[in-house]
């Protein structure tokens, strides 16, 4: 089989369009900016239409860059920043509001409230425990950060959307489903890892809790029908592209990432550094919840799952030339998850509200400056603290500064705080996981810096190891379609990871003490001050 995948990246700060040739080997790249907007303390939001906008444009501009027709397609694989939500109008499809964007915390109230006043049903009224209670039914944690809340504050505050809703007139959706809708021209569909970033989605039972929906006051009737990851999604709409592309694959972006960095072994991990930093474990086909406040999530489902022998390894097997053909079966893969909400983003903030520098690329240079940050540690909990801290309360903060303190130490802290939240979110994973972790593969933006790459295998103690091609998120996604469709086999798959450079940690237990400690105590510090 010959053609080509068409992977859509919708993230938080652009869509892109990337197309992957008949080895997974990307070709070329389209990539356009998405404004993110704060009306008010606590919202982020994103315009819908832009979001649409910016994505078809990509999906058209690069396959006329590369000099291709739409017949040489394959299909299409959508990967996207999870989370967030639309809700729009099933008849004009119009989106009714803007986007409430992940980062949102306009419902922190609303979750602290939910937490300890209502007594509900699925707890048999018991007011402390409706947090455990959501633990167990979706492996997430009662927060802001996922999409349940946003919707709810949208119904909240338009009561006669809920009326509209209940009668099928509106629908809501993460991102691939408005993507899907739009390409589709009405398909209202989701994949089932966006669906376990929802809080409403029963990861145990594959499908959403009616409890939940209920607790959150969301009619189920808008919520899109739950797809495994490589289902069928739908054709575009005639008129789209000059032939109706079919959508294979849609994961979020990080199980997308989790997927194409090639962790398909239960105990394989790695970490995203993007605007926040996501690390994901794959912790095999049985949900296990964290005991030490890490989040269990749906990392793929796959209709044409591989049921591979369990006495052979991935490696083995490609190299026996077997090849896995397998009676169709939904088998669900789980992953341990730790998200942090502020990684790169503390260096666009370094950027765009310091002026420390022009580019973000630039930061590694000016951090060079100095050998060490000093005492100057910078804690980034801008939106609060993310796993496995969960405190939308806390502020950020520069500590320990001192008269001789210059933006090359503040830069370098920024890189730090980085590597020491992945370090904290690497622990709780340590302690939650029976497999011990031997090395981290690492991809996203940040990754590209040697210097944060070497400060985090230090703390961790374990080899960093990053791919050639560090765009895993569009290549999961891509690798996935190409395998539901065959123009990939697992050949393929292993062929398209290949190691660029392995971090060895070099620091001396004494020294990574020391750095820890003094990580340890910002955190306390904030803690207490609350
Ligand atoms: O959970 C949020 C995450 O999916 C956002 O990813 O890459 O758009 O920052 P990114």
């Amino acid at each position: 089989m010959t053609g080509y995948i068409l992977a859509l990246d919708q993230g938080t700060t652009s869509s892109r369009a990337i197309l992957y040739d008949d080895h997974a080997r990307p070709i070329k790249m389209a990539q356009q900016p998405t404004t993110l907007k704060t009306p008010q303390a606590d919202f982020v939001e994103q315009d819908a239409q832009q979001i649409w906008q910016t994505q078809i444009s990509c999906a058209h501009d690069v396959i006329n860059q590369a000099g291709l027709l739409a017949t040489d397609v394959n299909s299409i694989a959508i990967t996207n920043q999870r989370e967030s939500i639309v809700i729009w109008d099933k008849q004009t499809g119009k989106p009714l509001a803007p986007a409430i964007i992940w980062q949102d915390r306009r419902t922190a109230s609303y979750c602290k409230t939910l937490a300890t006043e209502i007594p509900t049903s699925i707890n048999n009224g018991n007011q402390d425990d409706i947090a455990s209670d959501i633990q167990r039914i979706t492996g997430l944690r009662l927060d802001p950060y996922f999409s349940a809340s946003k919707i709810a504050w949208l119904l909240e505050h338009n009561p006669k959307w809920r009326t509209r809703a209940n009668k099928g007139e509106i629908a809501v959706g993460t991102i691939d489903s408005w993507l899907i809708y739009k390409l589709t021209g009405g398909e209202h569909v989701i994949d089932v890892t966006n669906a376990s970033r929802t809080l409403l989605y029963d990861i145990h039972k594959m499908a959403w809790s009616e409890d939940l929906c209920a607790l959150f006051a969301i009619p189920m009737g808008m919520l899109p029908k739950v797809l495994p990851s490589d289902g069928d999604f739908g054709k575009t709409k005639k008129g789209l592209f000059a032939k109706q592309i079919p959508i294979h694959a849609v994961l979020g972006d990080q199980q997308a990432a989790l997927f194409g960095q090639g962790c398909l072994d239960a105990g394989m991990a790695k970490n995203t550094y993007g605007t926040g930093c996501f690390m994901l474990m794959n912790i095999g086909q049985k949900p296990k919840l964290s005991a030490h406040k890490l989040l269990t999530t749906i990392a793929w489902q796959r209709k044409s799952e591989s049921t591979r022998p369990e006495s052979l390894s991935f490696d083995q097997i490609v190299q026996s030339g077997r090849r896995m053909l397998q009676p169709p079966k939904k088998e669900v893969t789980y992953a341990l998850e730790g998200s942090v909400f502020m990684a790169g983003a503390i260096v666009q903030w370094l950027r765009d509200n310091l002026g420390m520098i022009q580019q973000s690329g630039e930061v590694e240079h000016l951090a060079r400056q100095v050998d060490s940050s000093g005492e100057v540690v910078l804690l980034p909990a801008f939106t609060g603290l993310g796993a496995p801290y969960w405190r939308s309360d806390i502020s950020a903060s520069i500590t320990g500064m001192s008269r001789g303190t210059t933006k090359a130490h503040i830069a370098r802290a920024a890189l730090e705080a980085i590597a020491y939240q992945t370090y904290d979110v690497l622990i709780a994973m340590q302690k939650d996981s029976p497999h011990p972790l031997t090395e981290l593969r690492v991809d996203g933006g940040a990754a590209n810096n040697d210097l944060l790459m070497q400060f985090q295998a230090d703390l961790l103690d374990v080899p960093v190891l990053r791919p050639k091609d560090t765009e895993v998120t569009a290549k999961g996604a891509a690798l996935l379609a190409g395998l539901k469709t065959g123009l990939y086999d697992e050949a393929t798959m292993q062929a398209s990871w290949q190691v660029e450079r392995v971090f060895e940690a070099t620091m001396s237990a004494d020294m990574r003490q020391a750095h820890l400690y003094k990580w340890q105590q910002a955190i306390d510090r904030a803690l207490s001050m609350i």
